[in-house]
């Protein structure tokens, strides 16, 4: 059986229906069966057979964790001590979601260009919730180091707030937005990466795939990239029915309170060699787009 833990969130809600579609048994929980309470944790799987937990339960409001590091940190790092726990204590194998913010962004220049980021490179996260999600895994691989961590960026998918449904709300809003142009890194939509989690749940039935792993989709671009695309992706599946101008703007002229990795490109090579389909980002994003376009037709 398959423990989805966080499955009412962006990512959880689109791996439930990868499962229920794919005929796969599985257990869903969120808050109610909050990862920071020990007990309750070891309580729901006592008389449960479960084989896999998929950890998809995070904080994950990278600005606000600057003020609340106690809650982030709660979450984000005890929260996934406790899943490790109690799956060592069944003999679960974890599948644990993590982050691109785990890298500082200064990237790691190859042949004269950055080149994106192996799993083993070091890492040094320049947020509160880069720093509790690398605490993470951490004490994750300290407990159980036979688990499965795959790091991922820029997610968007049906069911949470995401930069697409932003950008639609902005564009639709505006006659003019102003999208930052020197933060690179790679769209990952949720069901992509959702197929991949039951990928690798298959392949660690089988053969050894533990360790840490990435995943995002195929291509290297920024956040103003990103929402030039969908803006003309928004025309043509007539998401938007006006025009709007993008414009780029520098990280200084969008000040946040969380400092974000200026590159955080992840390299999908080790993944890749174990038979994981990763698609290019366009090609996603069009699909993502054509599936949702009916919601704003009405
Ligand atoms: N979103 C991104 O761009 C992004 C990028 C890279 C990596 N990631 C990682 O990908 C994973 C999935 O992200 P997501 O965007 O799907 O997150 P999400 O939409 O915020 O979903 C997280 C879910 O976990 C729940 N949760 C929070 N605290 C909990 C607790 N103590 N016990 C049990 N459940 C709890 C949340 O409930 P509430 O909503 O009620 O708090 C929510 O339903 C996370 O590990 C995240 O760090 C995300």
């Amino acid at each position: 059986m398959i423990w989805i833990i966080g499955a009412r969130g962006m990512l959880g809600t689109e791996l439930s229906e990868i499962l229920k579609s794919n005929s796969v048994p599985f257990i869903a929980t969120d808050k109610e069966i909050s990862i920071t309470d020990y007990e309750s944790l070891g309580q729901f799987v006592r008389d449960r057979s479960i084989k896999f937990i998929v950890n998809c339960a995070a904080y994950t409001a990278v600005d606000k964790a600057e003020d609340e590091v106690d809650l982030c940190t709660t979450i984000n790092a005890d929260g996934v001590e406790n899943i490790a726990k109690v799956a060592k204590q069944i003999g679960a194998t974890v599948i644990h979601i993590s982050t691109d913010y785990v890298f500082s962004g200064e990237s790691i220049i190859e042949n004269g260009k950055p080149r994106p980021y192996l799993e083993d490179d070091p890492t040094s996260p320049t947020s509160i919730y880069g720093k509790s999600k690398l605490e993470g895994e951490k004490r994750l691989l300290s407990i159980v180091p036979e688990s499965i961590i795959i790091r991922t960026s820029w997610l968007y998918g049906e069911h949470g707030n995401n930069f697409v449904y932003t950008m639609f709300r902005l564009m639709r809003e505006k006659k003019e937005i102003a999208v930052v142009s020197d933060q690179y890194g790679s769209p990952t939509w949720t069901y992509d990466l959702a197929r991949a989690i039951l990928q690798m749940i298959n392949l660690s039935k089988n053969k050894l795939s533990f360790g840490i792993y990435h995943y995002s989709n195929e291509g290297e671009i920024s956040w103003y990239d990103f929402a030039v695309e969908i803006y003309r992706l928004g025309r043509e599946y007539e998401i938007l029915k006006e025009d709007c101008n993008i414009k780029p703007i520098k990280t200084e002229d969008y000040p946040t309170k969380a400092m974000r990795p200026k590159y955080s490109v992840l390299s999908k090579e080790k993944i890749k060699r174990l038979g994981v389909e990763v698609p290019f980002w366009k090609d996603s994003l069009r699909s993502f787009i054509s599936g949702i376009s009916h919601k704003y037709r009405g």
